[in-house]
């Protein structure tokens, strides 16, 4: 009896002490729901997800498709990360009012400022359709036919799918292709900005701070979604009224502990969870690399023309924000790979898989995807970066070539869709205005000088910036006058584009083709293996890789060490931005008004227990790139935080989440709270939220 006790007990122990992973949120019952209890989550199934009854998935909202939002007031207000509407508060900015600089709050809904071209997006319902999605789909056909035998079933499933007529429907395919979930999904168009703090509280820190912990950094902004009369979704009209969602977040206001439940409910990107060891091999010590190296080249030039002039670092900085961001998480992603010797793991872990391959009598199946898979990716690995290189180069950081690459499509267009020319025409001048708007002709071409010779070390012409006529954006649109015939002569007179041209067509005849080809039994071969996993490892916790579809993940508040001898403490305070302050620095400066309120102590009722305001906390949910925006939620489904970073050696969870170092970044609720009523004046907003102290019951 007693072996049994103990024996039951390192069972518990086992599965409480799993973490990571990021579930659909329809199928958490059982395994999911269990884990999160043993972690200390009041909170059923159910509550999270529910289809007949409101739940926790209602108040959670796709921002723009590329963040996430939640919806915390009865009255649709929605709160998001500031770098998530930073378009937005840009776009409504201009000199004499200058919201990115000073912030924004609207005094009553009349000021709220409606985006166009902003949606967010909740999800009604998600149904499995494996079935239905492969059917008719057999081993013998090529992956073409399979595909296209996919394809119309799911056009077939949309079509027929039930749903009011307002709603929308999706569906996707989940690990690598072995199963399809149908989304049912409701889309507002009409969200109006309500308010963003200045961006030296909302971006405080900026580069430097990006990515890593300690973090001091109140990074969120608040938007209203307005409905029809009937509540339902419209475009922007004066006459809509704001939105009564199925369910809102209650905000907390008694905060978190060391060890305390976390949930993080978002929609999380992209990530590579089955990846095998020579692939993280490549990725690691052979893509990151030269991809690295391409943006330091260009940043390197940045950097210092920023620094040594105001007008280009207002023009560069969200260019620049950009380049660095990807730039300094490949380095984490690295740092992190290394740090947790995850090859050698990856490939410990393999030898398991063939060895119950053996034990399963699955050897003839499925033996042979790992040595297929080192062919593969030996073959592959040079076209991967080249083809990479290429697009950096010539799509992310250098701008002439950009407009080269575009004017070639443009070109070929003319040549084989001349009926489509004068659209497509349109298009690239806007483009052409929309890069000049922030364009230095004297950066650009230092750029150049520095990423040009990592693409094509044989031919550097850094004299073309001297003979072209896109570095003026005059000149550049007199080439654009006149009729296909007449655009293309001129195009190819131009001393950038005849020394652009070869190179870009030869990424569309011979590097995108190759890389296509080579790249395509990679992607089979990975869903083979994901299948060939789930049926010699059955016990093993799956989960499917991230694709923009409502997830749903947990863990604990928990500090780290990141490297001998340091350990980060789970918590950050205002008094840590108050010791970060550098007096009208670009990253570090402290508007006088949070300096005075610190100073003051006049904190209000968003203090923790010793009469502090926390401003980061760390978790072990495991978050991605979308995850930006999450609601982090508490152990009674209370919203507690805001999710918008990874710390830098966990930024690997992507491709290897590591419980000891993977860390999600969230702003304490309190922050927020304390933001919007003391530093903004904005208690109305305060007012329409229902604040809670669970931890007081
Ligand atoms: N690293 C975070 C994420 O990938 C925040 C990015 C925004 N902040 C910045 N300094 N660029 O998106
Ligand atoms: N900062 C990311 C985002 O914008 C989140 C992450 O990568 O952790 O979604």
């Amino acid at each position: 009896m007693k072996y049994i006790k103990i024996l039951f007990l390192f069972i518990v122990v086992q599965v409480t002490a799993q973490q990571g992973g990021m579930w659909i949120p329809s199928l958490l019952e059982g395994m999911n729901e269990q884990e999160m209890t043993s972690l200390g989550s009041k909170l059923t199934a159910k509550d999270i997800y529910d289809v007949n009854n409101s739940s926790l998935k209602d108040a959670i909202g796709h921002f723009n498709g590329g963040c996430t939002s939640e919806v915390i007031s009865p009255e649709g207000l929605i709160l998001t990360n500031h770098h998530c509407g930073f378009g937005e508060i840009q776009s409504h900015s201009s000199l004499e009012n200058d919201y990115l600089k000073d912030g924004f709050w609207a005094m009553s809904k009349q000021e709220e400022l409606p985006n166009e071209n902003l949606y967010i997006e909740f999800i009604v319902r998600i149904d499995d359709v494996t079935t239905k999605a492969l059917n008719g789909v057999a081993n013998t056909m090529t992956e073409r036919e399979k595909q296209s035998t996919i394809d119309k079933n799911i056009n077939e499933i949309q079509k027929t799918v039930q749903k009011e007529a307002w709603q929308g429907v999706k569906v996707k395919p989940f690990y690598k292709g072995n199963q399809y979930f149908l989304f049912v999904t409701e889309r507002f168009d009409d969200v109006r900005l309500v308010g963003a703090p200045p961006s030296s509280i909302g971006k405080f820190g900026s580069d430097t701070d990006n990515w890593v912990f300690p973090r001091h950094t109140g990074d969120f902004a608040l938007f209203r979604i307005y409905a029809d009369k009937n509540n339902r979704p419209a475009k922007y009209s004066k006459d809509n009224v704001p939105y009564k969602p199925k369910h809102f977040l209650p905000v907390s206001l008694d905060g978190v502990e060391e060890g305390d439940f976390t949930m993080v409910f978002g929609f999380p990107g992209t990530t590579n969870e089955y990846l095998p060891a020579v692939a993280i091999q490549h990725i690691t010590q052979e893509f990151n690399p030269s991809n690295i190296a391409i943006r330091e080249a260009a940043l390197k030039e940045i950097d210092a023309q920023m620094k040594a002039s105001d007008a280009v670092r207002i023009k560069y900085a969200s260019k620049q924000a950009r380049i660095a961001n990807a730039w300094k998480k490949w380095i984490g992603e690295n740092l992190g790979i290394k740090k947790s010797n995850a090859i050698a793991e990856r490939q410990a872990f393999e030898a398991t898989f063939k060895k119950a391959l053996k034990e399963k009598g699955l050897e003839a199946s499925y033996g042979n995807i790992l040595p297929e898979f080192e062919k593969l990716y030996a073959d592959f690995a040079e076209i991967n970066i080249r083809r990479r290189n290429f697009i950096e180069v010539f799509l992310v950081n250098n701008e002439l070539m950009q407009m080269m690459f575009r004017a070639y499509q443009l070109e070929q267009v003319a040549l084989n869709k001349p009926e489509r020319f004068d659209e497509a025409k349109n298009s690239y001048i806007n483009r052409l205005k929309g890069i000049h708007k922030d364009f230095d002709a004297n950066v650009d071409k230092g750029v150049f000088s520095n990423v040009m010779p990592l693409y094509n070390p044989k031919n550097v012409d850094a004299s073309i910036y001297e003979k072209t006529s896109f570095t003026n954006l005059d000149n550049a649109l007199q080439l654009f006058e006149g009729n296909a015939k007449k655009v293309v002569k001129n195009l190819n007179k131009d001393a950038a584009y005849q020394y652009a041209k070869p190179m870009i067509k030869e990424f569309f005849t011979k590097i995108d083709p190759e890389f296509q080809q080579k790249n395509q039994p990679i992607t089979a071969l990975q869903k083979t293996y994901m299948k060939a996993l789930m049926e010699a490892l059955p016990n093993a916790r799956y989960f499917p890789d991230a694709n923009s579809t409502l997830r749903v993940t947990y863990g604990q508040v928990r500090g780290y060490s990141p490297r001998d001898a340091v350990y980060y403490n789970p918590v950050s305070y205002l008094d840590g931005v108050i010791e970060k302050y550098v007096p009208g620095d670009y990253e570090f400066d402290v508007p006088q008004k949070l300096i005075d309120l610190y100073e003051a102590k006049d904190f209000g009722q968003y203090t923790d227990k010793n009469g502090k305001v926390p401003v980061c906390f760390l978790g072990t949910n495991h978050t991605t790139g979308g995850n930006s925006g999450s609601p982090a939620i508490d152990a009674h489904g209370n919203l507690i935080g805001l999710n918008f970073d990874r710390v830098w050696e966990g930024t690997m969870s992507d491709m290897n989440y590591d419980p000891e170092i993977c860390r999600n970044i969230m702003v304490d609720a309190r922050y927020i709270l304390f933001i919007i009523d003391k530093y903004a004046g904005a208690k109305h907003l305060i007012d329409e939220m229902k604040l809670v102290h669970p931890k007081k019951k």
